[in-house]
């Protein structure tokens, strides 16, 4: 009997195969923003932000300088790539995490295929608020293992300076939030000691109004959160709420993840997590007893990048040297949806 001839275009069958981080790179935008900056914007004072968040400067866009989402994306893409010794040819596939896209049509992820000059590849903007890095990376992992594709580039850019208002109208936001992007490049590799060793995606959409920018006032805004004009366009935030749920979430699915491992706190090399607030990551770190070193904060210079802040930790603690081939690094993240997420890997 003849073999059944293969399908063009069929699906493989999953190789045995692992992954591995083959670059990092990250951006930063040129206009640093410090709490003295914002002392003359709005009614705070850099006691206030320190105390509160553990912030005391973050970077904006300047739009003059042409400066967007896009070109952040581009730049820390091409720094990965660099890092990685790959053409942009190379990659199979990209996926952009952001909230804040350049438009909502096209994707963003297209326009940065094309931009760095990667062809004709499948691009998608990944939306998951904070989480949108780490649960790209999830993916993406799922995407290589299953033998569809090789090598794909994971990138988390924002750029929510463009949601806030610098007075004090919207001080309880615009003094959290900077600009920022990083990305990684996941390869397929025949090494299968390296890949996802567990992980955890979650959201609870009742929870929406915690976290949200009002696109236009004909929605259903559920009592006491209709937006009006000037809210239009404009992070809206129960800073509390989300406050307590980050605190407590983000030890849990931490334990979850490492009950999924069979591992303890202290088996894991590096915790790359979300930077939100220093207070709620320095709760982490006393609930798992860690050390300073384990679990990196980098708020301080930066404030709360949105997806790209865990890459943009990554890419700094690679740099460093504090994250090398063989450890076990576990990225964490929560935000809007509400979302939180872990990704787990043997690096
Ligand atoms: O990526 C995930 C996204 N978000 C987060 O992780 C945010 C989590 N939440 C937080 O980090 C904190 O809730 C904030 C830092 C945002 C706020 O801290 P808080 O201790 O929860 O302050 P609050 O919102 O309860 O406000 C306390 C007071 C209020 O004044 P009254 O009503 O007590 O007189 C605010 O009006 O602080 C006032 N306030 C400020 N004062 C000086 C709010 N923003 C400012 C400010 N400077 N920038």
């Amino acid at each position: 009997m003849s073999p059944t001839p293969a399908i063009p275009g069929a699906v493989p069958t999953p190789p045995n195969l692992g992954v591995r981080f083959a670059g990092v790179g990250s951006a930063l935008p040129s206009k640093p923003l410090t709490n003295a900056d914002l002392e003359q914007l709005m009614d705070t004072s850099d006691e206030w932000i320190v105390q509160r968040t553990g912030i005391r400067s973050r970077y904006i866009v300047d739009h003059e300088r042409g400066e967007s989402c896009l070109t952040l994306a581009t730049a820390a893409l091409r720094r990965a790539l660099d890092e990685a010794h790959l053409a942009p040819t190379d990659l199979d596939l990209i996926i952009l995490a952001t909230m804040t896209a350049e438009m909502s049509c096209p994707p963003t992820s297209c326009r940065l295929a094309a931009d760095i000059g990667a062809g004709t590849i499948g691009a998608i903007d990944v939306t998951a608020a904070c989480c949108g890095f780490v649960y790209s990376l999830n993916t993406a992992y799922a995407l290589i293992r299953s033998g569809l594709y090789r090598s794909i580039a994971v990138v988390g850019a924002d750029t929510l300076s463009q949601y806030l208002t610098y007075d004090s109208s919207g001080r309880s936001t615009a003094i959290l939030f900077g600009d920022a992007a990083g990305a990684a490049i996941l390869r397929a590799t025949d090494d299968t000691n390296k890949g996802l060793i567990a992980q955890a995606m979650h959201s609870d959409g009742a929870r929406w109004v915690d976290l949200y920018i009002p696109e236009d006032l004909d929605r259903d805004f559920p009592e006491g959160h209709e937006p009006s004009p000037e809210h239009l366009k404009r992070v809206q935030m129960n800073g509390r709420g989300v406050f307590k749920f980050a605190v407590g979430t983000f030890s849990d699915v931490i334990q979850q993840t490492l009950h999924q491992a069979g591992l303890a706190a202290t088996d894991i090399d590096m915790f790359v997590c979300h930077q939100s607030n220093a207070r709620i990551l320095s709760a982490a770190r006393d609930r798992f007893g860690l050390s300073e070193e384990k679990l990196y904060i980098n708020i301080d210079r930066v404030g709360n990048t949105v997806a790209a802040s865990v890459p943009l930790c990554l890419d700094e603690l690679t740099k460093a040297g504090r994250i090398k081939e063989g450890d076990k690094v576990m990225f964490v993240a929560f935000g809007g949806g509400l979302t939180w997420g872990t990704s787990l890997w043997q690096l």
